[in-house]
């Protein structure tokens, strides 16, 4: 049976790339907008590669609420949204804070107000476990409290949750769900698609990736005093595909489940805390490839050990992390070196 349309915003981006295959193979149809503000056109080939089906694409700001009222016209059938588009680097929403403002809120507010109008039936909101702040316990259950935010990125997930809980509570004619992701990583096992920050990479992965590959000298590790069993961060690691079909989860749940609520929230993760060391470690054994790396001093802002209790939607969504961090690491590599194979690092 074909499934509903569904827009998703951001769709060439990394996270929602990966969610547009998966979408796919369940059944669905896509419409992507992107502003190609961190991503680039290309990224449909891929999708298209891997999936067969190339999905409908619209270059547009969805800040310009007119674009958006324009796609809606044009797609009358969308019956759910995921919203990735968004600007996500900390560092730079400290530096630029109205730009993140802007782009994070008014982005979710134009959708919002152009659901009930359009007979869409709900929308996936991508948060992130930064709402947790530095946990009291861990991990961290979707009842743990809400910190304040150490960066205006982390306060724009904040407040869209916010938003979208009032605007739900209001009334409106349609549902959502809000994920809240710890650490997406990895690619697509056919490297087709994958992470490809632009500039010096903030996030450990590409910078793992990119130093292994010689395009970096060496990684900073930032920290080794933290009150952890061998010093480093923990984190944990996802799985970018297995984050990616808990999407596709989340939306049959909320398009098609009567039990499901209104709102719901749910921590994507593994349950499992991962030091910064160890994953160097991981990476270098699964890959057989060195990364050298020197400890430095602290990095401001970051949080000391976070990792999630996924259970909640273990259960209900019957949705679950399983793929081995070992693939994981392989994954992120095999799509450096497609980088590389491509000339584009
Ligand atoms: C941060 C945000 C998260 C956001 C994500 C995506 C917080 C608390 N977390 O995650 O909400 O979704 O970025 O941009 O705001 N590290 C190094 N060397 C490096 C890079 C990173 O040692 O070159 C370490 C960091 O100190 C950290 C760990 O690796 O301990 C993970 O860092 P990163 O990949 O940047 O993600 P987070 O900071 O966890």
């Amino acid at each position: 049976m074909k499934k509903e349309r569904i827009l998703v915003t951001g769709g060439t981006g990394y996270i929602g790339s990966h969610t547009v295959v998966e979408l796919q193979a369940a059944g669905y149809s896509v419409v992507i907008i992107d502003n190609l503000s961190n991503s680039n056109v290309e990224v449909l080939d891929g999708i298209e590669r891997i999936s067969g089906i190339r999905p409908d694409f619209v270059q547009a700001d969805c800040t310009d609420i007119n674009a958006l009222k324009d796609l809606f016209a044009k797609y009358p059938d969308i019956k759910g949204i995921i919203n990735f588009a968004a600007s996500k680097a900390v560092g730079e929403s400290v530096e630029k804070p109205i730009l993140y403002y802007r782009n994070n809120l008014n982005t979710l507010m134009n959708l919002l107000d152009l659901m009930g109008p359009n007979g869409v039936k709900g929308i996936v909101f991508s948060s992130s476990c930064t709402v947790y702040g530095e946990p009291d316990v861990n991990p961290v259950t979707e009842q743990s409290p809400i910190k304040t935010a150490t960066s205006p990125y982390g306060n724009t997930k904040q407040i869209s949750e916010e938003i979208i809980t009032d605007v739900i509570r209001s009334g409106a004619p349609f549902k959502s769900v809000i994920l809240r992701y710890f650490n997406p990583v990895g690619a697509h096992p056919s490297a087709e698609i994958g992470e490809l920050p632009n500039g010096v990479p903030q996030n450990l992965i590409p910078y793992i990736t990119q130093t292994a590959i010689g395009i970096r000298k060496e990684l900073s590790v930032f920290g080794d005093d933290y009150p952890t069993p061998d010093g480093s961060c923990i984190r944990d690691f996802i799985n970018v595909v297995d984050l990616a079909k808990a999407h596709v989860k989340a939306m049959d749940r909320m398009l098609e489940d009567p039990e499901a609520e209104p709102i719901e929230i749910y921590n994507l993760g593994t349950g499992n805390g991962v030091s910064v060391l160890e994953l160097i470690n991981t990476f270098e054994s699964a890959t057989g490839v060195k990364v050298p790396y020197k400890i430095v001093g602290r990095r401001t802002g970051d949080i000391e050990k976070v990792w999630g209790d996924p259970s909640h939607a273990n259960k209900v969504l019957g949705w679950k992390a399983d793929t081995p961090l070992a693939d994981t690491m392989r994954s992120a590599w095999a799509w450096q070196c497609k980088l590389r194979e491509r000339g584009i690092m």
